[in-house]
């Protein structure tokens, strides 16, 4: 992987890094605004969203239920190891610990989440777990893991060789605003509507790389990283979770849509915001995705180089989001 990886010049409000874009695509050129809705549906962040899509969209295809598709189709990127953004194998803190932040929701409201988990590699079945089987929506740190035992996870190291010599590289200069070469890159987030009509989503990151031990970002906290709502639809966001969580973004787009705009319309308006907001910070990347109920989808970032892609019976594809710049 690393051979194809591209070098991204990256900043951010704290010093951490978060990639601006990718130099490398695969994805379809056709910038697209929201597109006329099919059911069942699957839409993942990021050319990792393939992956996700593929395994999702076989149990929605089969009749399974929109909560089955997104936990099922994120974790075949929390367990792909070259995948240096998500579960194991995604980059450290400063201090070399992995952590892992996730949560999922209903369209009912239902929801769950875990942060600062650490050697679990698959939170974001945690989350599903803390849903079902607790009082709780959010367990973090050594009460998450002490519940993910408990609930029959594994502990395993989720620091690879690969993510160890980056690491110790990183060490060399401990630049807080460091150039990083990641591909496609950042947290996964999956939004599906089933057969049914249900609707639900997930997200699941490793964070920030090299981050302030014990930062979480936007992906475990409902309302920023995602946002459910069956009277509405659903939102996801990717990029600098400070600025997601300052905005509470997800939550935001979903209330666009439930206010009448389009996903596309939606992502733009809270995009927009979002920028408007951070006018110092040039480099600042955010993007979001999401579905409406009828299976209108959209996207939008404030760079380019976010891509995100879309599972239906037609087929799998992957598009370029537009974006402000
Ligand atoms: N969006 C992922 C993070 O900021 O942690």
């Amino acid at each position: 992987m690393k051979n194809r990886r591209a070098f991204i010049k990256t900043a951010s409000i704290f010093g951490i890094a978060m990639p601006l874009a990718s130099c490398h695509s695969n994805s379809n050129t056709n910038n697209q605004k929201s597109q006329e809705g099919v059911k069942p549906i699957i839409i993942s962040t990021w050319e990792h969203g393939l992956d996700a899509n593929k395994v999702g969209f076989e149990i929605l295809k089969n009749g399974g239920s929109a909560i089955d598709a997104v936990e099922k189709g994120v974790v075949v990127v929390e367990n792909d190891p070259t995948n240096q953004t998500v579960g194991i194998g995604g980059f450290p803190d400063r201090d070399g610990n992995v952590t892992l932040d996730a949560c999922i929701m209903k369209g009912d409201g239902g929801c769950g989440s875990v942060a600062f988990l650490q050697e679990i590699k698959n939170p974001i079945s945690v989350a599903r777990k803390v849903m079902e089987e607790t009082p709780h929506i959010m367990l973090v740190g050594s009460g998450a893991k002490k519940f993910a035992l408990e609930q029959g996870f594994k502990t395993e190291n989720l620091l690879t060789e690969q993510t160890k010599k980056d690491y110790l590289e990183w060490l060399e200069t401990e630049n807080y605003s460091p150039e990083i070469n990641i591909e496609n890159h950042d947290t996964i987030s999956t939004l599906a509507l089933d057969a049914n009509g249900k609707i639900a989503g997930a997200c699941t990151t490793s964070g920030a790389a090299w981050k302030m031990h014990g930062r979480v970002g936007d992906s475990p906290l409902i309302g920023a990283g995602l946002f459910v709502d069956e009277e509405a639809g659903a939102a996801a966001a990717t990029g600098l979770g400070e600025a997601v969580i300052r905005t509470a973004g997800s939550a935001m787009v979903v209330e666009a849509m439930r206010n009448g705009l389009s996903p596309y319309d939606a992502c733009k308006e809270v995009v927009d915001r979002i920028r408007k907001k951070h006018a110092t910070l040039k480099d600042l990347q955010v993007g979001f995705v999401a579905l409406d109920m009828k299976g209108n989808y959209g996207a939008y970032s404030i760079h380019p180089g976010f891509n995100y892609a879309i599972g239906t019976i037609n087929g799998h594809t992957l598009f370029d989001a537009k974006s402000m710049f």
